[in-house]
């Protein structure tokens, strides 16, 4: 399976910043690599990245989609209309969208199966707290996250996961590498009890303060397809720097 690095701009840059970010990777992203390159920018500047990458390896996605095409369904964004655009990925169920807005497991349910419908492919994001950790309950709670949110998925249609403990995000500290294989192995599992086929071949990243130089021994890992990347994700250097760890660490 190829090792993808996906990363999540959050709600960072503007048009201007995106512009310049989008051809800077252009120019430096290796040619052979570029489509295991992914790039998630806020949905008000999606437009633009999109016309920039046109053509080229590099896929896009949403931060954020809703499961249905249109309809009475303020603020969110249509799947319809970001497969249109030239998007092949959206996140859903990140911790943020959990945590700040409180977006429970049965509406990710909804949104999971409409996505994959429409005919975009989701990417799954479930992780466990601190406290989530310190009781042992990771395996209980990230089971929970992908049972639930998988509920209707269609095991013919795509479906990536991204394992995110929300300990490690934005806060510069890494899970170690027994944890994050754990973790995975944990989701393969899961998967695997659902369908064999799909657990093989669906790709599981983790996300959670990946840098360059913690991107070798965490691509390591068997069960670890690949990184989702927020804070340096937002530097094409950093960016590029943590896929070529990556590939070089895997040989
Ligand atoms: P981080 O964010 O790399 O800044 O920890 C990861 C994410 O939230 O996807």
């Amino acid at each position: 399976m190829n090792f993808y690095c996906a990363g999540n701009w959050k709600m960072n840059m503007n048009a201007e910043a995106a512009a310049t970010y989008v051809c800077q990777l252009l120019a430096q992203a290796p040619k052979a690599e570029a489509q295991q390159l992914l790039i998630f920018p806020p949905a008000l500047i999606a437009w633009q990245v999109a016309e920039l990458l046109k053509g080229s390896a590099i896929s896009w996605g949403a931060q954020n989609c809703f499961g249905a095409e249109q309809g009475a369904f303020t603020g969110e964004n249509s799947p319809r209309v970001l497969l249109d655009m030239g998007a092949r990925f959206t996140l859903i169920g990140h911790s943020e969208r959990r945590q700040i807005f409180a977006e429970p497991d049965t509406l990710l349910a909804q949104k999971l199966e409409g996505i994959q419908r429409i005919g975009l492919t989701p990417i799954l994001c479930v992780g466990e707290t601190l406290d989530d950790r310190r009781w042992n309950r990771t395996r209980e709670v990230i089971v929970r996250q992908l049972r639930t949110a998988m509920k209707n998925a269609d095991p013919k249609k795509p479906l990536w996961i991204a394992y995110e403990p929300v300990w490690a995000i934005g806060t510069g500290e890494v899970a170690s590498p027994l944890q994050v294989e754990e973790a995975h192995e944990i989701l393969r599992k899961a998967l695997a009890e659902w369908n064999s086929a799909v657990a093989e071949r669906t790709p599981i990243l983790y996300g959670g303060s990946v840098k360059p130089d913690n991107a070798a021994s965490l691509a390591n890992l068997r069960n670890v397809n690949g990184f989702l990347i927020g804070g340096a994700s937002l530097n094409v250097t950093e960016f590029l720097a943590i896929q070529a760890n990556a590939q070089s660490a895997r040989g």
